[in-house]
């Protein structure tokens, strides 16, 4: 098989639903900040991108968006976030947004949302993606903390906001499942919709968890489900999608290489499985990178690419009509 186009893959057709604003800033700009606020780097510019696992790069993200201090710093990281995706060819992101890594919005969330809303209302204005934003609760937060995150997020009723997610180390926070229940559940009575990472950095019993305590209506990574067949049974028999990213499992070492890489043997099971970047920037990819990795990797056609591309947009939380169009697109491609 040659090697995949990238070119005719930023054509195909499709979404993005698993990547973190976090992890969207460029190392330049990085550094740009750094200077203005007089924060100091915390490794060279030319090594501020290594990391040793999951718990060391959250740590980063933490110093990373504890840069972004001003509305018109965070309406720009949306807007170029909007040109990231144009550039790899997406035409809707959903966008998980932390609050709990950004120290100077702490307390803020409804100054924070608006100021994110007025840069991804700039880039539609020029014509860029429609984004969604699902706002994160981490995993190492308390109830109360969650409860208070739903709270503002009912209140505001924003209409930027598609989703509840949560995110952050499985593997430190232990099962938190049943900590989060109430947060989900009221989430979802106010109609967000629900994401839930989990299979990263816990086993198949995280994943059952998100769906049977947290009601996910997808699940970021999910990929160690494969460890247990009756989670990949749960998965098929109620179609629950993932948001895959394979060269974020491999960076943060869920996996030695692509070829151990479960994503084509859940894909055969019958696992509806989308492709994803998680954090662009920080772990030097593009979405139509992803794409052509896996399509090296495991000889996927064009109609396996169609079904892949299909996946992301029917597990999007965007809206119908915009999946319609994404659809029509598609069956053109
Ligand atoms: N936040 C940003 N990237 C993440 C990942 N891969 N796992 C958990 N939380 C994250
Ligand atoms: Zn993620």
């Amino acid at each position: 098989m040659p090697a995949p186009d990238l070119s005719r893959l930023r054509a195909l057709p499709r979404a993005e639903v698993h990547v973190h604003l976090e992890g969207c800033f460029d190392a330049p700009l990085l550094e740009r900040w750094a200077r203005r606020h007089g924060e100091t780097m915390p490794r060279p510019l030319e090594r501020l991108f290594e990391f040793q696992g999951l718990a060391d790069f959250l740590d980063f993200l933490d110093w990373a968006c504890g840069l972004v201090r001003t509305r018109e710093e965070l309406a720009e990281a949306a807007h170029d976030f909007s040109r990231r995706m144009d550039r790899s060819g997406a035409s809707y992101a959903d966008l998980i947004v932390n609050p709990t890594h950004w120290r100077h919005w702490v307390a803020r969330l409804p100054e924070m949302i608006d100021a994110l809303d007025a840069g991804f209302r700039a880039a539609e204005q020029e014509g860029l993606p429609r984004v969604g934003l699902c706002i994160s609760l981490l995993r190492t937060q308390s109830a109360q903390a969650a409860a208070q995150v739903v709270d503002e997020l009912v209140a505001l009723r924003h209409p930027r906001v598609v989703a509840l997610s949560i995110d952050g180390n499985e593997a430190t926070a232990g099962r938190t499942g049943p900590r989060f229940a109430d947060a989900f559940r009221r989430a979802a009575a106010a109609g967000l919709r629900r994401t839930v990472h989990a299979g990263e950095s816990s086993g198949p019993e995280g994943v059952r968890d998100a769906i049977e305590l947290l009601g996910a209506d997808r699940i970021d990574h999910g990929v160690r489900a494969i460890e247990d067949p009756s989670v990949v049974a749960l998965l098929v028999e109620r179609q629950i999608p993932l948001g895959i990213c394979p060269t974020s499992n491999l960076v943060l070492k869920v996996y030695p290489s692509l070829e151990e890489h479960p994503i084509d043997r859940l894909r055969r099971a019958g696992v509806p499985v989308s492709i994803n970047t998680d954090d662009p920037a920080l772990l030097g990819t593009s979405l139509e990178r992803e794409y052509a990795l896996c399509a090296e990797a495991f000889g996927w056609d064009d109609e396996v690419l169609r079904d892949v591309a299909r996946t992301s947009i029917e597990a999007s939380f965007a809206e119908n009509a915009l999946k319609a169009q994404l659809r029509e697109r598609l069956a053109g491609w």
